[in-house]
C-alpha cells in the first residue's frame, strides 16, 4: 500500500467511529418502548456503584469514551509516523527491536510489549512534542495561593499548557529534538501523572481515565505497523509538518 494513505486512513477513522455510534444512538433512542422490558442487570437494580446508572447515564458515558478516546488516540500513531519517517534511524532501531522480539509470520500481541523500551520511549517521545490535548482541562484554584510569586485567587480558572511544559528546556536537552533514547538512558520519566514535566494525560484526580487502555492500543497499533511494514517518502520529499493554531 502507498504510505500517504495511512493518515488519510487514520483521520477518517474517529469520524466513521462516530457515525457508526450516533446511528447505533439514534436507533436505540427512537426506538419505540419495549411492551415487556428485561429486567434491569444487578449492578442497576441494586444501586451497586451508590450512582443510579440507567440508561442515560450509560449512553453518556459511552459517548465520553468515544469523544475522549479516539481522535486522542489516531492523532498519536499519525504524530508516530510522521516522526518516524523524519527520522529514519529511529524507525531503523524501532524494528530491530520489534522484530527481534517476534517472529516475522507472528503478529505482535500485548504478551510482547513489556519488552519492547524503545518503541516505549518512541511513543512518550511523540507525546512530548506533540500532546494531542496541548491544554489539558482547566482547572479552577479552590483557595487563595501563591506561585512562584504570583498570586492566584480563589475561583481562578487555571490554564495548564501541556505542550509547552513538553518543550521547557529547564526540564528537557534540546526540547525541539525528536530523540526517544532521553527516555532510556537513566531518565526513569513515565507519562502517568507523577512526573509534572510530561502530562501529555493531564494529572492528578481529573486525569485521563482511558490511560492504560490508550497507551495499549498505541503500542499495539504501532509496534505491528512498524513490525510488518518498511515506511519511506518519496525521493526527495520532505515532510513540512510545521504546527499552526486552529
Ligand atoms: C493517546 C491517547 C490519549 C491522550 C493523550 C489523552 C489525554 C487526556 C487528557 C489530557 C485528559 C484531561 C486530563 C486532565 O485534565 O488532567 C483526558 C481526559 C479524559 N480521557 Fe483521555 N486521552 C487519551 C486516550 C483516552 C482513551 C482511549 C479514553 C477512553 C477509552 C480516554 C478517556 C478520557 C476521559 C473520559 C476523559 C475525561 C475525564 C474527566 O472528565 O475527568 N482517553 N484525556
Amino acid at each position: 500500500m502507498h504510505f500517504s494513505l495511512y493518515p488519510f486512513i487514520f483521520s477518517l477513522l474517529p469520524l466513521f467511529l462516530f457515525l457508526v455510534f450516533l446511528l447505533k444512538w439514534l436507533s436505540i433512542t427512537t426506538r419505540p418502548p419495549r411492551k415487556n422490558p428485561p429486567p434491569s442487570p444487578m449492578i442497576q437494580r441494586e444501586n451497586v456503584v451508590g450512582i443510579p446508572l440507567q440508561r442515560d447515564s450509560i449512553k453518556a458515558l459511552i459517548l465520553d469514551i468515544f469523544a475522549a478516546g479516539t481522535d486522542t488516540t489516531s492523532t498519536t500513531i499519525e504524530w508516530v509516523m510522521t516522526e518516524l519517517l523524519k527520522h529514519p534511524q529511529a524507525m531503523k532501531k524501532l524494528q530491530a527491536e520489534v522484530r527481534l522480539i517476534v517472529h516475522s509470520n507472528q503478529p505482535v500481541t500485548e504478551d510482547d510489549l513489556d519488552q519492547m523500551l524503545y518503541l516505549k520511549a518512541v511513543i512518550k517521545e511523540t507525546l512530548r512534542l506533540h500532546p494531542p490535548i496541548p491544554i489539558i482541562v482547566p482547572r479552577e484554584s479552590t483557595k487563595d495561593v501563591q506561585v512562584k510569586g504570583y498570586d492566584i485567587a480563589a475561583g481562578t480558572r487555571v490554564l495548564v499548557n501541556a505542550w509547552a511544559i513538553g518543550q521547557d528546556p529547564a526540564s528537557w536537552d534540546e526540547p525541539e529534538e525528536f530523540r526517544p533514547e532521553r527516555f532510556l538512558n537513566g531518565r526513569s520519566i513515565d507519562f502517568r501523572g507523577h512526573d509534572f514535566e510530561l502530562i501529555p494525560f493531564g494529572a492528578g484526580r481529573r486525569g485521563c481515565p482511558g490511560i492504560q487502555f490508550a497507551a495499549v492500543v498505541d503500542e499495539l497499533a504501532v509496534a505491528n505497523l512498524f513490525h510488518k511494514f518498511d515506511f519511506a517518502l518519496p525521493d526527495g520529499v520532505e515532510l513540512d509538518v510545521s504546527e499552526v493554531a486552529g
